[in-house]
């Protein structure tokens, strides 16, 4: 195709601002659809997306758009994710555009996802068109948005373009636009092939499908090619794009979007942000920008009934096949028995799974409290030097004796609230430890900026901040590196034993009353039992925080109607000494809620 009729472009917006509805109105001006599969908004293509309105896999729709001009033009519309976990995929998402479309919400304005995705957008050198959708709405207030887009963002908006996604108002204007103002790509079809991998996933019938953006040279069938950061070599046996039905094509040349497929049987090997070239007289350098993603969260998945193991490995299994940023091993503890600690972008990407794990493979699952990744120095002992280590599992805590120094992920958050919730908000940062970096008022809402550790947000922190400030305050974060923290291990113990799954490695300033707040919640948590049993939070040997749950008595000497006294003492005698045996053996039963549940900060 020529160069110049091609037109790469995403669209960004916060989330429910009407992107997928505006994608879906611009497929079908341009033809890609039937009634019918209007039906389903065919962008967003899993079940939990759907359900719950967040784009998690970026999908690129190629259409064919005859403009005002005469001439066609071929539009690649990508979409990117909208939540923040996978902020790697929608960099590169961004990277293999030349503008964006910058969609926001006539009546509730710029929001902090927007900001962060339109800098993004920025940084890439886009050209951004502002679409201000929603103008259906009784509250809509175009002008008002208009004058935020300049003020907070700092981009003209008065060219804006006005829709109505759902009523199909402003589409042509939307297409017009794209065509005039955002740049065709430039590249060189001579040029040893160079094309970026924007996304992958696993097909059953295809195997692993590779979205890629042609950046100079020719992809084709039957071309053995590299994986520049991989280090994998395929041959490809499919080229084609989405329109957005899949379709194959003889060849995808600069600038152009599309997919290949070269029986790679894993994601993994597919991975985001690699360069791919031609095995015989390929580039020799790379394009910029490629970052192998790790997973900052950690958490044990047991099965409630351990006879589930088996059915857990493989579902877990399967999912892996679809997400290589996703990771997991066998774990084994001595409360919940065996399961997988599993690796994640982030507790969105942590509910995502467990959420499919239990939907669509229909297992029941316990999940152990998130963890952060540390870094601990290690000093050295008689059999061993000093080193360094990951810890991912509060389980696996070394000895704290040769703790030399803990260091935690800290990120950077921007919340963008209406001020009647900032008094609530900066609370809540100021007991998760958080450090104020920045506040700013545009228009009767404030931006403030804080620098947190992210141990403190992986609990319930976007729950929180969602309830008290009615759904009104949105969110954003970056990781800024490690720092240097005072945090200690603190163990759970229930009737004298530890319990592997609840313990958690916290500040030792919040840790006494991290201690309380869970031994108080437990002590609702754990029902009666014939003896007494002390719940206790420790850290070493010492106990920081203590609840006790009565026994439960059975009053046996009430059968005894009167009878002689002696005989009374004896069976009292005898209840004491059953009761002892019953604490020696440790004997509690924890109720499987109890163990999310005590998570939960007050
Ligand atoms: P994510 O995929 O979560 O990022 O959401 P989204 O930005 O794709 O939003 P989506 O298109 O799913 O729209 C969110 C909600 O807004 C849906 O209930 C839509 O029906 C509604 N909506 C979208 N566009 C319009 C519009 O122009 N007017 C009105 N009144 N509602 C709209």
């Amino acid at each position: 195709t020529d160069l110049s009729k091609i037109r790469n472009f995403s669209i960004i917006a916060h989330i429910d601002h009407g992107k997928s509805t505006l994608a879906d109105r611009l497929i079908q001006h341009c033809g890609g659809l039937t009634l019918r599969e209007m039906s389903e908004q065919v962008l967003d293509n899993m079940d939990i997306e759907r359900e719950r309105g967040i784009t998690i896999k970026a999908q690129t729709v190629n259409l064919r758009y005859t403009a005002e001009d005469g001439e066609t033009y071929h539009l690649n519309l990508m979409d990117t994710p909208g939540h923040v976990d996978f902020a790697y995929e929608v960099s590169r998402s961004l990277a293999a555009c030349e503008g964006a479309l910058l969609v926001v919400d006539a009546a509730q304005g710029v929001e902090a996802q927007t900001l962060a995705n339109v800098y993004q957008s920025i940084e890439h050198d886009h050209e951004i068109v502002p679409v201000i959708n929603k103008i259906d709405l009784p509250a809509a207030d175009p002008d008002k948005v208009k004058a935020e887009i300049e003020d907070i963002i700092g981009l003209p908006a008065d060219d804006a373009v006005l829709t109505s996604a759902k009523s199909g108002i402003g589409i042509a204007e939307v297409l017009e636009a794209v065509v005039k103002r955002i740049p065709p790509p430039v590249g060189d079809r001579e040029a040893p092939l160079k094309a970026m991998l924007v996304d992958s996933w696993y097909d059953p019938y295809l195997g692993v499908v590779i979205l890629v953006r042609v950046i100079d040279g020719v992809l084709k069938k039957g071309q053995g090619v590299r994986f520049m950061q991989g280090g994998t070599q395929h041959l490809i046996d499919r080229v084609g794009a989405f329109t957005p039905k899949r379709v194959e094509l003889p060849e995808l040349g600069p600038g152009e979007i599309g997919f290949i497929t070269a029986q790679i049987k894993e994601v993994e090997q597919a991975r985001v942000g690699d360069t791919i070239t031609t095995v015989k007289g390929g580039a020799t350098k790379a394009l910029a920008g490629y970052k192998e993603v790790q997973p900052v969260v950690f958490c044990g998945l047991f099965p409630v009934d351990a006879a589930e193991f088996e059915k857990l490995r493989e579902s877990i299994g399967k999912l892996r096949l679809n997400d290589a940023s996703f990771s997991y091993e066998m774990e084994s503890s001595a409360a919940l028995g065996f399961g997988f600690r599993c690796g994640f972008l982030g507790l969105l990407h942590l509910e995502i799974i467990q959420e499919r794990l239990t939907r669509e493979y229909d297992l029941d699952l316990i999940t152990t409290a998130p963890s952060v990744v540390y870094r601990i120095a290690l000093g050295h002992t008689k059999n061993e030097d000093a080193k360094v280590i990951e810890l991912h599992n509060p389980a696996d805590y070394p000895d704290p004796s040769r703790i030399e120094m803990i260091e935690e992920p800290w990120i950077k958050a921007v919340i963008y609230t209406p001020d009647d919730y900032l008094g609530s908000i900066l609370k809540l940062c100021q007991d998760r430890r958080g450090i104020q970096t920045d506040l700013t008022y545009v228009a009767g809402r404030a931006q403030v900026t804080y620098e947190l550790p992210l141990n403190e947000v992986v609990f319930d922190f976007y729950d929180r901040l969602k309830s008290i400030s009615r759904g009104y305050a949105s969110f954003d974060y970056e990781q800024i590196g490690l720092r240097e923290g005072d945090l200690v291990k603190m163990s759970i113990l229930v009737n004298n034993e530890p319990v592997d799954a609840l313990s958690l490695i916290v500040h030792r300033a919040v840790a006494e009353e991290r201690g309380r707040g869970m031994c108080e919640r437990l002590k609702d948590l754990i029902p009666r039992h014939l003896f007494k049993i002390p719940i206790q939070a420790a850290i070493g040997g010492k106990v920081i925080a203590r609840e006790t749950i009565a026994a439960l008595r059975k009053d046996v000497t009430a059968k005894c109607y009167g009878g002689d006294i002696s005989r009374k003492k004896k069976l009292l005698d005898k209840q004491k000494k059953g009761k002892a045996r019953m604490r020696e053996y440790g004997n509690v039963s924890i109720p499987q809620e109890a163990f999310i549940a005590a998570l939960r900060m007050g």
